[in-house]
């Protein structure tokens, strides 16, 4: 049997990514390594929790001498990295947080897995999980491809951007067998409030301001995160070694539009008049540092592997309003305690 260690698998796109092998892969024996932090929660997997071929481990990738000895313990085939600091706004509050998961967490798991390896690649693969970020931002035109050099511009995305170095170098180096994967923002079920779809579902629900950076202009390119998981199943599998795939939605939208149509999604689904969620629009403060564009290249993933997104965005917006308005107390139990204190900070005493 395959022993697999993913990390992060209690967040977002990690449960979806544990889900999707679990139940894909009876013959896989998955770990999910997590250290539960604000953004990890264990409800994200309860429909897995007594399946065979699946262990939760609460740990923090920081801890080098724990990451050691996990290795020791476990003969793993393959790792998918995804634990990470996440949320931009709070690496402008904290970066040191984001330093430390991000690039000392990931170097310690490069380190325990070459140290338990020893020279034996063959068939192993060290999968790690980044982000378009690292390649800044875009103007009008244009998009990311695996060429477009790395200029990262908010301590989230820098952190980001060391972490795939380090990953390379370990390839360059010592013939380590990685594989990186750039992805755009995703959207769908079990995404933290915090992040604007979400907090904007959550906000519209409870009839409270939904706060827009700026003018709203900035554009993103959405993906389903249903699909980025079954990307990395891709890559994991037929990806080559040492290779990066950027993974993109072909789908940009700017920030106020994409408000817009929610609003009307939302106003349907709750019942209320055409045009009554749109009033909660509120212009805020913009964020430091804001990136203008992201818009991603898919094309190697497409030629070389077949992949392609699958939903269209209206579509995959209206599933997530769905699952927001049918998992209400999901999202009571996260919008508690700390959360209001983040928001605060965040929003109301800015
Ligand atoms: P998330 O914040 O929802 O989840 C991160 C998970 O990592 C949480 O479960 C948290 O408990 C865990 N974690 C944090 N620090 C840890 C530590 N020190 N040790 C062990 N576990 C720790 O994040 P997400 O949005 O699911 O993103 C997952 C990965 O995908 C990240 O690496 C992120 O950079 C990348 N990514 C995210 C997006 C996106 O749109 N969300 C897009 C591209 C890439
Ligand atoms: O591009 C991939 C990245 O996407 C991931 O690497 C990050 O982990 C993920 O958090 C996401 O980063 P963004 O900063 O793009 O996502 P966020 O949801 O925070 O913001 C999306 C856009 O909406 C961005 O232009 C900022 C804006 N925004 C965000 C919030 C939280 C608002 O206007 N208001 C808000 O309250």
């Amino acid at each position: 049997m395959k022993k697999i260690l993913i990390t992060g698998g209690a967040g977002f796109i990690g449960s979806h990514v544990v889900r999707r092998m679990v139940n894909n892969y009876p013959d896989y024996y998955i770990v999910n390594l997590d250290k539960l932090t604000y953004a990890g929660n264990l409800a994200n997997l309860d429909d897995i929790k007594g399946k065979k071929n699946y262990e939760f481990i609460r740990e923090d990738i920081v801890k080098a001498e724990a990451m050691l000895q996990l290795f020791k313990d476990y003969d793993f085939t393959y790792v998918i990295h995804l634990a990470a600091e996440s949320h931009v706004d709070r690496s402008i509050a904290n970066p040191i947080e984001f330093v430390m998961t991000n690039v000392i967490g990931t170097v310690n798991l490069l380190n325990a897995a070459r140290h338990a390896w020893d020279g034996k690649f063959e068939g192993r693969r060290f999968y790690h999980v980044s982000t378009d970020e690292v390649y800044g931002a875009l103007g009008e035109e244009g998009f990311f491809t695996e060429e477009t050099r790395y200029d990262p511009h908010s301590p989230y995305s820098a952190s980001k951007a060391g972490s795939d170095h380090f990953v390379r170098a370990y390839h360059d180096t010592y013939g380590f067998p990685v594989v990186i994967s750039n992805c755009s923002n995703n959207y769908g079920s079990h995404h933290f409030p915090e992040k604007l779809i979400p907090l904007a579902i959550n906000n519209i629900k409870n009839s409270k301001p939904i706060p827009v950076y700026g003018k709203g202009e900035n554009v993103r390119d959405w993906l389903w995160v249903e699909d980025h998981a079954r990307a990395i199943d891709l890559i994991l599998h037929k990806g080559k070694t040492g290779d990066t795939y950027n993974i993109g939605g072909h789908n940009e939208w700017k920030n106020i539009d994409l408000i817009h149509l929610l609003c009307s999604i939302m106003d349907r689904k709750l019942g209320r008049a055409a045009g009554e969620s749109a009033k909660l629009i509120t212009y805020v403060k913009d964020r430091a540092g804001h990136d203008l564009r992201y818009a991603i290249d898919a094309s190697k993933l497409k030629n070389e592997l077949g992949w392609m997104p699958s939903l269209q965005f209206e579509e995959g917006l209206e599933k997530t309003v769905d699952w927001y308005l049918a998992n209400e107390s999901w999202l009571n139990n996260i919008t508690s305690g700390d959360y209001k204190k983040y928001y605060e900070q965040q929003y109301v005493k800015r």
